[in-house]
C-alpha cells in the first residue's frame, strides 16, 4: 500500500548550502511532500536568526512546489509526533558523518519507534563541504560561489562585512 508520506529534512542550515539543497531536490523528488524544519542547534553558535535562515531556504526552494519550510524547538521526535510525520531525511556526506547520523537515527527511534530515517548521499562535489567551512572562507575573504546559492552568498557577504565593522 502507498501512503502519501510526510517526509522532514531537520537541520540548523546556518547557512543552507548548495549540498543542502542537493538533498532538498532529490528528497523532493522521491517524496510527496517535504517541510524543511529549521531549528536552533544547541551545539553551535549560528551566524543567521532563525527567521533569516527560514527566509534564506524559502528563497532557494521557491521553485519546489511541494517543499515548505517550517521551525521547531526543543526535540525532533516530538516534532514529527506533533505533525504526524515519521520519516526523517538526512544528508550524509564522507565517513565521519556516519558515525553521529546513526547515533541519532537510534536514539530518534528510541524516543519514538515509529520513526525511520532516510539517509541521501550527497552528491560528490558537495562531500567536503560544510556551513562552517564556508562562513569561514567568507570571513576570511575567499570566494564562496561555488557552495551556495546565489542569494545565500549575498547575505553572507553583508553580515561579515556588519560583523567585522562592528568588531
Ligand atoms: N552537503 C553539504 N554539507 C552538508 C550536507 C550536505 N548534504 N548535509 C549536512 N551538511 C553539513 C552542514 O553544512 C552542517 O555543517 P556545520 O556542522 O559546519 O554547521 C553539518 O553538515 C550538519 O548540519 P545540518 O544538516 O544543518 O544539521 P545539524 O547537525 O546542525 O542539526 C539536528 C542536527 C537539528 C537535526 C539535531 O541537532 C536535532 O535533531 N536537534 C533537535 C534536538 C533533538 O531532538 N536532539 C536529539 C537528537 S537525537
Amino acid at each position: 500500500m502507498t501512503k502519501k508520506i510526510l517526509a522532514v529534512y531537520p537541520g540548523s542550515f546556518d547557512p543552507p548550502t548548495k549540498g543542502h539543497l542537493d538533498i532538498i531536490i532529490r528528497a523532493s523528488h522521491l517524496f510527496p511532500k517535504i517541510i524543511i524544519a529549521v531549528t536552533k542547534n544547541i551545539n553551535k553558535k549560528h551566524i543567521f536568526s532563525l527567521q533569516e535562515r527560514i527566509d534564506l531556504l524559502q528563497k532557494i526552494t521557491e521553485k519546489l512546489k511541494n517543499v515548505k519550510i517550517s521551525s521547531f524547538s526543543g526535540l525532533l521526535a516530538n516534532y514529527l509526533e506533533n505533525i504526524n510525520s515519521f520519516v526523517l531525511i538526512r544528508g550524509l556526506r564522507v565517513l565521519s558523518d556516519f558515525e553521529y547520523e546513526f547515533q541519532m537515527a537510534l536514539m530518534n527511534r528510541k524516543l519514538n519507534k515509529k520513526i525511520e530515517t532516510i539517509f541521501l548521499m550527497t552528491d560528490q562535489s558537495y562531500t567536503f563541504l560544510s556551513s562552517s567551512m564556508v562562513k569561514e572562507i567568507a570571513m576570511l575573504g575567499g570566494n564562496i560561489k561555488n557552495f551556495v546559492p546565489e542569494c545565500v552568498e549575498k547575505e553572507l557577504k553583508k553580515r561579515v562585512a556588519n560583523l567585522s565593522k562592528s568588531n
